[in-house]
């Protein structure tokens, strides 16, 4: 049975990864781990046990793993990259301090680490289309450097000291149960809270800028595929490539259109992000996921749009 320590429970993948794992592991084995101002509500909160851990204070992270005798740790404190921009110091201390205090937890008390990359680990000199899994890794944002560098310290932490540590690059994440926030793949959420709202969508990035995109009941499974992953078979670890749609914003609007033809898109472009999604590849290659841990996304676009504009509407409690 697995003791599961959650960082960054209360985010947009955390709120709804904790509750997956308890789903999985039973509820009391898995440990909200949120910061004071962002605290666990409802299902959450009620489910299972929660503790404050700030990633760039060692002693939370070592307390709650001794406390709960915590065996597998999943780090999803982060900045995300337009955010990051603006407090890059904030995004270093969160990114790699934060890493490294969890990563010196886990080698001391035996965990494994799950700590997500991103798309953002790229930069312009990367292979656009069908990116490599192993290839050039120049990012020109902070958030960027902070993936780069997570991936680098995690493999390093396995090999110098055994800590089981395991990640994937995470595409632009699509969710209906708690928004991101300041990231540069944030419209193609947003865009699907102005459909189901009946507003005009004003769109930040420009037609033509392609980036990966995944639905989050496919990211939460590679979260956790790749944690029971037979570690024999496993020949990289930070980070794994995961793909699974690639679109622009003239793509997700016609296909939402489908279900809601008012809906309306203007572009109302935002320089940083789009100079920042300008500097990402186009469409990952997964080669590598799909051979040594047999990685398969289940949601085509078509599929996440229907199953987003029903819970959104449930949500919102807007009537169809
Ligand atoms: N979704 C992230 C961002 O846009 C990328 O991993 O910052």
């Amino acid at each position: 049975m697995k003791n599961i320590l959650v960082i960054g429970s209360t985010g947009q993948i955390g709120s709804e990864l904790t509750m997956k794992l308890r789903d999985i592991y039973g509820n009391d084995n898995v440990v909200c781990g949120y910061i004071p101002g962002a605290e666990p509500k409802g299902a959450l909160l009620e489910s299972g046990p929660a503790e404050i851990v700030d990633i760039t204070n060692p002693d939370h992270i070592a307390a709650a793993v001794k406390k709960y005798n915590v065996d597998t740790i999943y780090n999803l404190a982060a900045l995300l990259s337009a955010t990051a921009e603006a407090r890059p110091q904030l995004a270093w201390a969160i990114g790699v301090g934060g890493l490294y205090n969890t990563l010196e937890v886990a080698r001391e008390c035996g965990c494994a680490v799950f700590t997500p990359s991103s798309i953002g680990s790229f930069g312009k000199a990367t292979p656009r289309v069908k990116t490599p899994q192993d290839t050039i890794q120049r990012p020109e944002t902070i958030y960027g450097v902070t993936k780069v560098t997570g991936e680098m310290l995690s493999d390093y932490y396995t090999k110098r000291f055994g800590v089981d540590t395991r990640s994937v690059r995470f595409p632009g994440l699509i969710s209906y149960t708690t928004p991101p926030g300041g990231g540069t793949t944030d419209y193609a959420v947003d865009i699907y809270y102005s459909a189901v709202r009946g507003e005009k969508f004003k769109c930040p990035l420009k037609p033509g800028t392609f980036m990966d995109m995944m639905y989050m009941p496919d990211a939460l499974r590679a979260a956790i595929e790749i944690m029971e992953a037979d570690p024999s078979r496993l020949v990289h670890r930070n980070s794994f490539n995961i793909a699974s749609l690639s679109f622009d914003p003239e793509i997700i609007y016609n296909k939402i259109k489908e279900y809601v033809p008012d809906l309306e898109m203007e572009y109302v472009l935002d320089p940083l992000r789009q100079q920042i999604a300008d500097s990402w590849p186009d469409s990952l290659d997964d080669t590598c996921a799909r051979e040594e841990w047999d990685w398969k996304p289940q949601y085509d676009l078509d599929a996440m749009t229907k199953d987003m504009l029903v819970n959104l509407r449930k949500k919102l409690l807007v009537t169809a």
